[in-house]
């Protein structure tokens, strides 16, 4: 028998087991209400499959450049100085195959075995997998509603002044699971403090388009060293399709290029035109649409979770979620997931994926399900609770 690595016993995402309970569900017959994705509920937008429905016939679909597809750099690029007035050039954008290709490529980029990287906790599980795969040194920035639940320069000189100055830091925003979005001026420390000490930024701004009145700004307008990463699979609602992308400085142009081209040789090309299209006007529009009806859910807990005494939890600023307390029921959030799904139908997704050390008194909720279908789990819930 084949024994494994040590470098693949990585954790296990617990929310992948709710949603194979929830498959088991529906095989019984019986309803679950999904309060766990963390994707869309919608498919691609109108125009990026009519683009792909003609380029199945008329486009051989090989292998791209390693890079990308030129068109959709240059309408990433045009997207990304559009949005936030900086100067970004398609040389700097590089495809991916979800973000999730980009995170690795980028890590294996920029660090070598030991080298120390600082991620917040909460915050999202894989990339404490692929470092810790890579043999990285983590070290957790506990964060909590003082800071929005984002990290901060202070605490990087903090960490510095312990002696353990990291080589990379990652900033999310809007977060996962807390869906904050950080302070410009934060973010703008944050970047500085990361030039003036050697250290390399990656900003994961996946969840970008999707905001309820922050501003998200990008670190590309503080600093030019810093790396960008997004993703179709958010704003942009095509999970599945694959395609994500990193904005880098010049200098990691070629060895992500070399990297990426032993690594997977380039994103799917079907999605690559699918992804071009995502980005014209009518797409933009379609997808605007569905941030409303994210609103409406986040509304909806807004107003009806503090009535169930539920009244500790991340601002929702953005993004797809609700990072909520639910100490006051329980502190083993995992098994009140796994009791919600069996006893009343409500699917939420375990804090315990996201945060080692406060997550067993959280939960993370989805902002994908309808409105009125939020509203139902709420009510659900509340009957639970008086039981
Ligand atoms: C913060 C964050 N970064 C990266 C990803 C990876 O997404 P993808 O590979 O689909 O672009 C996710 C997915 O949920 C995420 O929440």
């Amino acid at each position: 028998m084949l024994n494994p690595s040590l470098r693949s016993q990585v954790e296990p995402f617990r929310v992948m087991q709710m949603l194979d309970i929830i498959h088991q569900r529906s095989r019984e017959g019986k309803d679950t209400i999904m309060l766990c994705a963390g994707q869309p509920s919608t498919g691609a937008p109108r125009p990026a499959l009519e683009a792909v429905s003609e380029a199945l016939f008329d486009e051989p679909l090989g292998y791209t450049e390693v890079v990308g597809d030129a068109r959709l750099r240059e309408a990433v690029a045009d997207w990304h100085s559009n949005t936030y007035g900086v100067d970004t050039s398609p040389g700097q954008v590089i495809i991916t195959t979800g973000s999730s290709g980009a995170f690795s490529n980028a890590f294996l980029a920029l660090l070598d075995h030991g080298d120390r990287v600082a991620i917040t906790a909460p915050g999202y599980p894989a990339y404490r997998n692929i470092l810790a795969s890579l043999g990285a040194e983590i070290t957790y920035l506990k964060v909590g509603a003082e800071t929005r639940f984002q990290a901060t320069a202070t605490m990087l000189e903090e960490l510095a002044e312990k002696g353990e100055k990291p080589k990379l830091v990652i900033v999310t925003s809007p977060g996962n699971p807390t869906g904050t979005i950080i302070d410009p001026a934060e973010l703008e420390r944050i970047a500085r403090w990361c030039e003036d000490n050697g250290c390399a930024l990656i900003s994961d701004e996946d969840y970008h388009g999707i905001s309820f009145g922050r501003p998200t700004v990008t670190a590309r307008q503080f600093s030019d060293d810093a790396i960008v990463v997004g993703t179709l699979s958010k704003y942009f609602s095509m999970t599945g399709w694959r395609v994500g992308w990193m904005i880098v400085p010049e200098n990691l142009v070629e060895p992500l290029t070399n990297l990426q081209a032993s690594l997977s040789l380039c994103a799917p090309a079907v999605s690559q035109v699918a992804g071009v299209a995502a980005f014209g006007e009518a797409s933009i529009s379609e997808l605007n649409d569905h941030v409303e009806r994210y609103r409406e859910a986040r509304a909806v807990l807004l107003e009806e979770l503090p009535k169930l005494g539920l009244d500790t939890y991340a601002d929702p600023d953005g993004g797809l979620y609700l990072w909520l307390n639910v100490e006051k029921l329980t502190d083993d959030s995992e098994e009140l997931a796994h009791r919600w799904v069996e006893e009343i139908g409500v699917a939420v997704a375990p804090g315990i994926d996201f945060d080692p050390f406060e997550g067993h008194k959280w939960v993370r909720l989805s902002l994908c399900t309808p409105a009125d279908e939020t509203r139902e789990a709420c009510r659900r819930i509340a009957s639970w609770i008086s039981r």
